[in-house]
């Protein structure tokens, strides 16, 4: 080492960096890297542009690299910019662990919370934060709702501490991955469609309906996709929406049937517009997975969360045992009516 250099350390550790940056200057840049924008990060941090622009120059200029690239529309980080965007997860990290310990030490909940959850789990993961937020009131607590390429984009990216998943990823990504409720995929239609008066419908039938279909990038979408493709079957696909509320009320809307799943039906019940067809293979069965990554310790906050909402489990599981025998009771009629015309 230079003497130069060695004169940048002490103890062992980087006393250029010690003495010559500072929380917020990382705040701002992690912010920047973050949000891909400095507008955005100024608002945010409720800064001024000038301010952004001047508190990251100077750690530039500490770091003595440049640590964002603006070619093109996208501001990026540099290579030194992402070594130092990591570095900086890693500190704000510790010092909510910190700040979650020392208020544990004063008998305070505290601690802050990122959830990336897929778009179905919108349907349940709200109601688990609020109970959670009643118990830790201290909590800060983000979710990002997204869907599931998103989400794995976002594990790639280590962005948040615990993850919902409708499936668990099948390659890579060094996750620790815990089953949870069940997350049924259903057939939907309106419920004055003709098919909610069939029973046993096939395959080959659903396929010459009109489909409405989640976008690219959706579990959803690829699951049902899949499920045609291995029976040499295409979908007569209509339209492409985002989200599973738009969906539902284009099946209302009569523009065709839809494979979503049973928990998009937790508020209106087995009685609402939207019915659930009684289809061959269905409904496919497959659980929520709860997960984080295994590279980095999970935050007390993430941990105690994550015990919390395994613990609720049960009564996830018997809301949708609950609805969907509501829906297979009415099949059973429709049997047997259908089974009456076929004598008669
Ligand atoms: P999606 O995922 O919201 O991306 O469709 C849901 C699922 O896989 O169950």
């Amino acid at each position: 080492m230079t003497e130069q250099k060695k004169s940048r350390f002490k103890g062992g550790l980087p006393d250029y960096l010690i003495r010559h940056t500072t929380f917020r200057q990382m705040q701002i840049f992690e912010a920047v890297v973050r949000l891909g924008n400095f507008t955005r990060a100024a608002e945010e941090l409720f800064l001024t542009q000038p301010t952004v622009s001047t508190q990251l120059k100077k750690l530039t200029d500490v770091l003595e690299m440049p640590l964002l690239d603006q070619s093109g529309r996208q501001l990026k980080p540099t290579e030194a910019g992402e070594a130092l965007y990591r570095a900086i997860r890693l500190i704000f990290d510790s010092l909510s662990d910190l700040d979650m310990s020392i208020a544990g030490l004063k008998g305070l909940r505290r601690g802050r919370l990122r959830l990336g959850v897929i778009s179905t789990a919108q349907y349940f993961a709200p109601e688990i934060l609020g109970d959670f937020c009643r118990k830790f009131p201290g909590s800060d607590i983000s979710l990002k709702v997204t869907n599931r390429d998103r989400v794995i984009e976002r594990i790639q990216d280590n962005e948040d501490d615990l993850y919902i998943l409708g499936q668990p990823p099948e390659k890579m990504l060094n996750l620790k991955v815990y089953p949870f409720a069940p997350n049924p995929l259903v057939v939907m239609a309106s419920r004055d469609h003709p098919l909610c008066q069939e029973s046993n419908i096939s395959i080959e039938r659903l396929a010459e309906e009109s489909f409405i279909a989640r976008e690219v990038g959706s579990g959803i979408r690829d699951t049902v996709m899949k499920l045609f493709a291995e029976r040499g079957l295409k979908l007569k696909t209509r339209m492409e929406l985002g989200s599973n509320e738009a969906i539902k009320h284009a099946v209302i809307g009569g523009l065709g049937v839809t494979v979503l799943s049973l928990h998009t039906l937790c508020l209106e019940g087995a009685d609402g517009p939207v019915d659930v067809l009684d289809v061959q293979g269905f409904p496919i069965e497959r659980k929520w997975y709860l997960a984080h990554s295994k590279d980095k310790e999970i935050s007390l906050m993430a941990s105690a969360f994550l015990e919390f909402a395994l613990a609720s489990e049960p009564v996830i599981t018997k809301r949708m045992e609950t609805l969907y025998r509501k829906f297979s009771q009415r099949h059973e009629l429709v049997r047997s009516k259908n089974k009456g015309k076929e004598k008669a």
